[in-house]
């Protein structure tokens, strides 16, 4: 067909998403031929146990050099997951001259700037779309269509497994361990699910997703994480009757102080989501990723956040970039350089949905509202629950939902809060969007 040599790739791992992206080429061969000008070929394949039969034929190695550094392979795909060796091989292969593909957040999070460093210097490509949301197009158009704008928010749902979890635990009042376990067996989970429920999955693609918004080095040391293990059936079903869905969102916004100097706050929270806005209809192993842009206005990314082949979609759409980059001789774009904004982990401005275990007699609300009060934290509503039994001191919950505030102000609020005789504990403090 095509009058050019054909490129070949190498993959590194032949998991959930190596299967996907093998699957894909395969079946799309003639097309990807067509669009690159030249064939993509597989190239040698790395796992871990080389006598599993994966039912897919490839070229089976156990050996990194057949792959790394190695001439005949054009395109490194490394799709095997965790820090090291990754890393280390990845950062051989950019230097070699191979343009490199990965889906490898955690690796981007941590070390992004070291890897794009390396590609920029040998002048090739490293693409990284799969590792944020899936399926979902987000780096590119983030990187390249709104360049030529100003971002100011990126919030999002960005982990299928937890959103997974909370949509079948608030629609089928099912169990955390029971959807985990489905979650997994459907290739949504990291190797270690702890990953997804802690939210440090979550924080990796926002700290990359920050990164280009910002023009900054985030890094995941620099997004404050909690995850969902102490989300129960009860704050579901509270939140619920009350106007809102639990959802998992990052978050990374830019912030003006009162002294004129910029701030981003980046974080990864459980939050209180209003029926009306758009994430809130983000059902299952869904990703959806909101944008607000000086220009564009708000934008929304919908669609499969994980999972073989969406996953293997994405990743495609890189070797497909990558294959032609090498065709054309092109440079690789410039490294994220940081413009000097500092990030503050955090959730930053937002409404709050503030959770207590209080004693049910008169004076404790007084005594609330005067510390809430002195803190200048705004109620917007107040809720507790009718008591059934009626007794005098027994534990109630109490939901007080406030007005904007700053984080900080609000933890310290809270801490004052759980000082006062008779607030006996928190049960949560979530940010509220409406
Ligand atoms: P997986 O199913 O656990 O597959 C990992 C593959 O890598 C396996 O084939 C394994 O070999 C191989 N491998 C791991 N460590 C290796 C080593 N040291 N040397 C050689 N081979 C090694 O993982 P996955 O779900 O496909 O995820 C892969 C990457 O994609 C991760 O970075 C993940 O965060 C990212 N990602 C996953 C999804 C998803 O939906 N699953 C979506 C987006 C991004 P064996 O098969 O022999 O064990
Ligand atoms: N474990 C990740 C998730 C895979 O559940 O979203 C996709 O990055």
């Amino acid at each position: 067909m095509s009058g050019h040599k054909a490129l070949t790739i190498g993959l590194l791992g032949a998991g959930t998403v190596g299967t996907g992206v093998l699957k894909l080429l395969q079946a799309h061969a003639d097309q990807i031929e067509r669009r690159v000008g030249a064939p993509v070929r597989v190239g040698p394949v790395m796992v871990r146990d080389i006598s599993r039969n994966r039912g897919i034929d490839a070229q089976w190695t156990t050996n990194p050099k057949d792959i790394i550094a190695n001439p005949a392979v054009d395109i490194v795909v490394e799709v095997m997951g965790g820090v090291e060796p990754a890393r280390t091989w990845l950062l051989e292969a950019l230097n070699a001259g191979q343009s490199v593909v990965t889906a490898n957040k955690e690796l981007l999070a941590k070390h992004g700037r070291e890897l794009y460093a390396a590609a920029a210097a040998n002048h090739v490509r490293l693409e990284y779309e799969a590792a944020v949301a899936g399926a979902i197009p987000i780096i590119r158009p983030m990187r390249d269509s709104l360049s030529g704008d100003r971002i100011t928010k990126v919030m999002g749902i960005l982990n299928g497994t937890t959103n997974f979890i909370l949509t079948k635990m608030a629609e089928d009042g099912a169990d955390f361990g029971t959807v985990l376990a489905e979650a997994q067996a459907l290739g949504y989970a990291e190797a270690d699910p702890s990953a997804d429920v802690d939210g440090f999955d979550a924080a990796a693609k926002t700290a990359i997703l920050a990164s280009i918004a910002f023009d900054a080095v985030i890094t995941l040391e620099d997004v404050e994480v909690t995850g969902i293990t102490a989300i129960t059936a009860d704050q579901i079903a509270l939140a619920s009757k009350m106007g809102y869905v639990i959802k998992l969102l990052g978050f990374a916004i830019r912030e003006q102080l009162a002294t004129g100097e910029e701030t981003i706050s980046v974080g990864v929270s459980p939050a209180w989501v209003g029926h009306t806005n758009p994430l809130a209809g983000v059902r299952g192993a869904n990703n959806a990723v909101l944008i607000e842009a000086d220009g564009a206005g708000q934008l929304m990314f919908y669609g499969p956040g994980a999972g073989s082949l969406p996953t293997g979609s994405a990743v495609m759409g890189d070797v497909v970039t990558a294959a032609r980059g090498r065709l054309a001789g092109e440079r690789a774009g410039s490294v994220a350089t940081t413009e000097g904004i500092k990030p503050v982990p955090g959730a930053g401005q937002s409404e709050w949905a503030v959770l207590l275990e209080v004693e049910d007699r008169a004076g404790v609300l007084a005594e609330i509202t005067s510390v809430l009060g002195r803190n200048q934290v705004s109620m917007k509503s107040v809720w507790q629950e009718g008591h059934a039994s009626g007794i005098e001191g027994e534990g109630v919950s109490l939901l007080i939902v406030t007005h904007e505030a700053d984080s900080q102000l609000v933890k310290t609020t809270v801490e004052e809060l759980l000082g006062l005789p008779g607030v006996q504990t928190l049960i949560s403090l979530t940010p509220v969007i409406d």
